[in-house]
């Protein structure tokens, strides 16, 4: 337990960190832009700042004022299609600016003369087309995306800084989803739209690729994994990743099951406009070192996954 300094808490993940840390006893302190705000409400012991990722001595000025034990950098564009519509912004939020934070980290750490953690929120898309399947830690980064590049180039840094004495580690999270998801991502496009169709609010779920073969987890078991690297005693890289992968297509399916729905593919379009231009087919992730040595495991099947967000979008 110490001081946390939570960047992008208001998103889905830093928002289920946040509420960890708090349980846990940590004292919080998220940095978000003012914009984000009102995207998912954080308990109340926060002490929030409003910090932008491109502002690099706005931010290195919260770092040294805060003096964290661990920041947790969660920040950024997170949507692949969108890193392609903004592949310059997706360089420098998702990319340069980690450079910021790992140096304003150093920086503090050697003022105040006690350690300074960074624990990076980084993504399979480093991995982009692998040539094995499944991924892990020894895997080359062969991102496939601007968003892929960026997350690359940031864990790259996180390793340096790590030579250079700082406790700094990346946690390469495979796809995790909840019904805090906004509906820009697939899993919960898919069970917000079933929902509708079974309360006879919507009449087509128009995709992309159907094929794709994503290894999706719980979120709340992604974020307990952020903490047991950033609490463990010695700065790592650490896949996090169920072992299972199934395709858009079955994800679909097993959503429109669960909300009551057998004869699916009279619901389903595909629209070119959600095809990207290059799509990994299969990313799946061997987590066996973070089992093996901080002792996680996910909680959820992929059924209990599809299963909780229908549910959730059924409800409201
Ligand atoms: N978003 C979206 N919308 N994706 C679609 C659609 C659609 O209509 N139809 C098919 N897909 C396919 C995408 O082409 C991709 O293969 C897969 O569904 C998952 O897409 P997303 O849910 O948008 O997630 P992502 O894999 O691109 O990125 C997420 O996971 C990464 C970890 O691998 C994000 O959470 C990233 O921030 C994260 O790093």
């Amino acid at each position: 337990m110490g001081t946390a300094l939570v960047t992008g808490a208001t998103g889905q993940d830093g928002s289920y960190l946040t509420e960890l840390l708090v349980d846990r006893g940590w004292a919080v302190h998220t940095a978000t832009r003012s914009v984000d705000e009102a995207a998912v409400a954080l308990p109340d012991p926060v002490v929030r700042h409003t910090a932008d990722l491109l502002d690099v001595p706005g931010l290195a000025r919260l770092i040294d004022e805060v003096e964290p034990d661990v920041v947790f950098n969660l920040a950024g564009i997170s949507s692949v299609a969108e890193s392609w519509k903004r592949p310059e912004a997706t360089a420098r939020i998702v990319g340069s600016a980690v450079a910021g934070i790992l140096d304003a980290a150093l920086a503090t750490q050697e003022r105040i003369g006690r350690p300074v953690r960074v624990m990076q929120a980084s993504s399979s898309e480093i991995f982009g087309r692998a040539e094995v399947t499944p991924q892990d830690e020894t895997t080359p980064m062969r991102p496939v995306s601007p968003y892929g590049a960026a997350k690359a180039f940031a864990q790259d840094l996180v390793r340096i800084y790590r030579t250079r004495g700082l406790h700094a580690s990346s946690v390469i999270l495979f796809n995790h989803e909840s019904p805090r998801r906004p509906t820009t991502f697939v899993t919960r496009k898919i069970t917000a739209t079933v929902a509708a169709i079974a309360k006879g609010e919507a009449d087509t779920l128009s995709l992309g690729n159907l094929d794709a073969k994503r290894d999706w987890g719980w979120a709340p078991d992604y974020v307990d994994a952020m903490l047991r690297v950033a609490t463990a005693e010695t700065p790592s890289d650490y896949v996090v990743a169920t072992g299972e992968s199934h395709t858009v297509r079955d994800f679909v399916a097993t959503a429109f099951a669960a909300a009551g729905i057998a004869d699916w593919e009279r619901y389903v379009t595909v629209d070119p406009a959600f095809v990207r231009p290059d799509d990994a087919p299969e990313m799946r992730g061997d987590a066996s070192r973070i089992r093996r040595e901080l002792g996680w495991a996910p909680t959820k099947s992929f059924e209990g996954v599809v299963a909780a967000m229908v549910e959730h979008d059924l409800a409201r």
